[in-house]
């Protein structure tokens, strides 16, 4: 009998619940067992945070957002911050110990389920302690170049599109400009489907460096039309030609975070927008609102489909592999190639194409 443990780690994603469910129920039907390491490592790390996941656990959870493991971006075992006797943090390398529990609990197979951070220290388990491990896709940010889609990117986009399609109303009942910024880090998956989706006059994603005179140049044409209003959607990791990007100030950044906040070039367009135009401008952040809520089927269905893989993996000894979408099927790719480069919106798509010729402007 196999004895898999399985962590989420990393920011959560709308489907991580039914890959749960999914390595779960697949586990059960070969007579296997399932522990769920609670925040990412730290299940691993404390034994007692291990939970056995049995198929009544899990009943119901595929529909539900978040993890309920927990999940965390300040857990890399291999630089954890942790509080010594006198209160101070401290950042120490726990691997070993974690791998000593591993072996101790006489797991066979590590199934880490997150985004390239969370790959990449799955990745280092493998190589450098031997801990047989599977990778499965997870982020909002579909960043990951080595599969097609991740889960968690439909939901959020559909979050965004949804929350656009709203502003519309208002913008138009106040001759506004609306600047609303998404997430999605260094890639403007978020921005380009939702802001498409949504009608927007502008989108300005971190693939294209924008020129501010352009997008108020869009803003200006659209009064010429007689439309007195405009929606300008923002990815947070968006930047104008020679500025640097916008992150949060050092006083937000956390102990043992490995990647800088982003957020604030929203603000920043609407306040030169009303600048240089003059028309009444107000920003918001949808933030974390993208995170939540039950997953697309589109994301369950992946999930789900991610989980029932990779427990294939296990039963096939496909260890420092990352299961991937590859049309119509799953395949495993090495967890080296899978973190060695991120998914950017291709400049030639059909995507970036039909959002010119509709009339949108991209800030170019
Ligand atoms: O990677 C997922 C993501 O939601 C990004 O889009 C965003 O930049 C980041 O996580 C936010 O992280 P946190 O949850 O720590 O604020």
């Amino acid at each position: 009998m196999k004895k898999i443990v399985i962590s989420t780690g990393g920011g959560d994603a709308p489907g991580l619940n039914a890959v749960i469910y999914a390595v779960v129920k697949s586990a059960h039907y070969r007579g296997w067992e399932v522990y769920g390491s609670r925040n990412g490592y730290k299940g691993l790390l404390n034994p007692e945070e291990l939970i056995h996941l049995t198929p009544e656990m899990v009943e119901d959870i595929t529909p539900t957002g978040g993890t309920i493991l927990g999940s965390t971006n300040k857990g890399n075992p291999f630089a954890m911050p942790v509080e010594n006797m006198a209160g101070e943090t401290q950042i120490v390398d726990v691997s070993d110990r974690i791998m000593q529990n591993f072996t101790a609990m006489g797991f066979s197979c590590h199934i880490a389920v997150g985004g390239d951070g969370s790959l990449e220290i799955a990745h280092r388990f493998a190589v450098e302690k031997g801990m047989p491990v599977i990778g499965v896709p997870k982020t909002i940010d579909n960043d990951l170049l080595a599969t097609q889609r991740t889960f968690g990117c439909d939901t959020a986009v559909a979050t965004a599109t949804e929350a656009i399609d709203k502003l519309h109303s208002t913008a138009k009942s106040h001759d506004r400009v609306m600047v609303v910024e998404v997430m999605g880090r260094d890639s403007g998956w978020i921005a380009i489907n939702a802001g498409i989706s949504g009608c927007a006059d502008v989108i300005l994603i971190p693939e294209i460096p924008f020129d501010i005179d352009k997008v108020c140049a869009k803003i200006n044409d659209n009064e010429l039309h007689h439309k007195h209003y405009a929606i300008v959607v923002v990815a947070e990791g968006a930047c104008g030609k020679n500025e640097k990007v916008i992150c949060k100030s050092q006083e937000e950044s956390e102990v043992g975070r490995q990647e800088v906040l982003l957020g604030g070039i929203g603000d920043w367009v609407a306040k030169q927008i009303k600048k240089k135009t003059g028309k009444d401008t107000r920003s918001l952040v949808l933030g974390h609102l993208q995170r939540g809520g039950s997953p697309t089927n589109f994301d369950r269905q992946l999930a789900l489909r991610f989980g029932g893989a990779a427990v294939r993996m296990v039963e096939d000894g496909i260890f420092d592999h990352m299961v991937a979408l590859a049309t119509p099927n799953m395949k495993p790719v090495p967890l080296a190639e899978a973190i060695k480069s991120r998914k950017k919106v291709p400049l030639d798509s059909d995507k970036v194409m039909t959002a010119r010729d509709i009339g949108i402007c991209l800030g170019d």
